[in-house]
């Protein structure tokens, strides 16, 4: 039923310095390990062997929700930019980030992530201008006139500041009650404005940007229920009428008191026939494992078999950082290690994982990382190279420490390193020939200064 675990959290204030990682290879797929696990990490990827590529050969977008405070750190911006072509700003572009105070505006952190997916070509959707929450208590003081110009003025300054890069905005967002009333659900908008405010809202956005795709978006709506029933009434009413709306995004939150409704797909489909497209826009599913991937790959499937359905954005990058961390309910877990759920919506996608079997006979090879020995100051990494399943002549893999961390030594390879001493690339010592499923290793010490985390490893090329 209704999520109600879904209070308002502060962002854990992540404090990490800035790492500007210029990637050599930026192919890579990166794993961290803890200290004892290992992980195999494929490459070269091909368009289908990530969610973005996988997606955009069905036509359809993958995104991640994002927080402009994680981009600095390499890790969160290789798995971004490796695995999606599509972004959602999780709060920057929110009215109390964007707008505190009346009239005057602040784009400083949502900019940074539209920055950011443009230099990579990913689609950005905007979320969101007009919701009852993360309002700025202002808002709520004015008188209805008052508030109606501000709404608009909102709508207006933001999308204009944003016009031709937002793919699709999330115009109102949340404005029905939970249960069985399918009336609006109390707001400063609802209150003074009455129903009126959502068409009014679409209205002042199509004037705003005539390019962007305008969007209702909500959750508790992706089964047939009394609320869902409410929005298609009016998403009905309003293709009748010819108020401007293009799509309809559904949250999909899940956990075990919300689980994928059975009539997910049905329910899709019913809003894209009324000539809307329709989009998953904050999917995320608590659990782990076989579980968790099942739930996964019906919601992908449920999507790929709605043609009207034009893309999947997930609610964040990494389990760490989720907004629901403790439900683990991401594709990528604390240490950016692909789960079960990645392998589940790469599959349903029609992609494959690199490396191993299908890639018709290329060069390929696989890099695992273990620590092999600390001491006080520093540990000791290995990372071994497999070559797939036919012999390679060469081979690289980026290894990339956290900012407080030093590469001291390293052992059976050949490095080089980016400007901000951070990555490194490997290359083989003298010639890198490995037959089919043959390994070697390379070795490194990287001094702590404080921070133990492992490094991110690249994946693997070979040729
Ligand atoms: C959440 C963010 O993930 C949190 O960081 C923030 O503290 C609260 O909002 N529906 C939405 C999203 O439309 O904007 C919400 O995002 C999650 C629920």
């Amino acid at each position: 039923m209704v999520i109600d675990s879904r209070q308002v959290r502060q962002e854990p204030g992540d404090r990490r310095p800035r790492l500007r990682v210029r990637r050599a290879f930026s192919l890579g797929v990166v794993g961290l390990l803890t200290a004892a696990g290992v992980l195999a990490l494929s490459g070269p990827a091909s368009a289908a062997s990530t969610l973005g590529g996988a997606a955009a050969a069905k036509g359809r977008y993958f995104g991640a929700a994002v927080a402009a405070n994680h981009l600095g750190e390499a890790p969160y911006a290789t798995t971004l930019d490796t695995e999606f072509n599509a972004v959602t700003p999780e709060n920057e572009m929110k009215w109390d980030a964007v707008e505190s105070s009346r009239n005057s505006f602040n784009f400083g952190s949502a900019d940074q992530i539209v920055g950011h997916a443009q230099g990579k070509g990913m689609k950005i959707r905007g979320h969101t201008l007009v919701w009852h929450s993360q309002l700025p208590g202002w808002v709520g003081g004015l008188s209805a006139t008052e508030l109606r110009s501000a709404m608009n003025n909102h709508i207006t300054k933001v999308m204009q500041h944003y016009q031709g890069k937002i793919y699709a905005w999330d115009v109102v967002n949340e404005a029905f009650q939970d249960g069985n009333s399918g009336a609006g659900r109390s707001s400063p908008f609802q209150d003074k404005l009455g129903d009126g405010f959502i068409e009014e809202a679409f209205r002042t956005a199509r004037a705003a940007d005539p390019g962007a795709k305008l969007c209702y978006n909500d959750y508790n709506t992706d089964g047939q229920n009394a609320k869902s029933n409410a929005v298609y009434a009016m998403v009905k009413d309003f293709k009748a009428r010819g108020v401007p709306i293009d799509c309809v995004g559904f949250q999909s939150h899940f956990n075990n008191q919300s689980p994928v409704p059975g009539d997910y797909q049905q329910n899709l489909q019913r809003f894209a026939d009324l000539g809307v497209d329709v989009q998953i826009t904050e999917l995320d599913i608590e659990g782990s494992g076989t579980a968790q991937a099942d739930n996964y790959r019906r919601v992908t499937q449920a999507c790929l078999a709605v043609s009207r359905c034009t893309g999947i954005t997930v609610w964040g990058v990494t389990d760490k950082y989720s907004w629901r961390a403790s439900g683990t309910p991401l594709l990528f877990d604390n240490n950016y290690a692909k789960k079960p759920a990645y392998t589940a919506v790469l599959t349903a996608l029609g992609g494959t994982s690199g490396g191993g079997g299908g890639g018709g006979g290329g060069a390929s090879c696989t890099a695992s990382y273990s620590e092999t020995q600390r001491w006080g100051d520093r540990f000791n990494g290995q990372v071994t190279v497999t070559a797939g399943s036919s012999a390679i002549s060469d081979w690289t893999v980026t290894v990339t420490v956290r900012s407080a961390q030093s590469v001291s030594t390293t052992w059976n390879g050949t490095p080089s390193w980016d400007s901000s001493g951070k990555v490194m690339t490997m290359r083989p010592n003298g010639n890198g020939n490995l037959g089919a499923g043959a390994a070697t290793s390379f070795g490194f010490t990287v001094m702590a200064n404080g921070d133990w985390s492992a490094p991110a490893i690249g994946s693997c090329t070979a040729s």
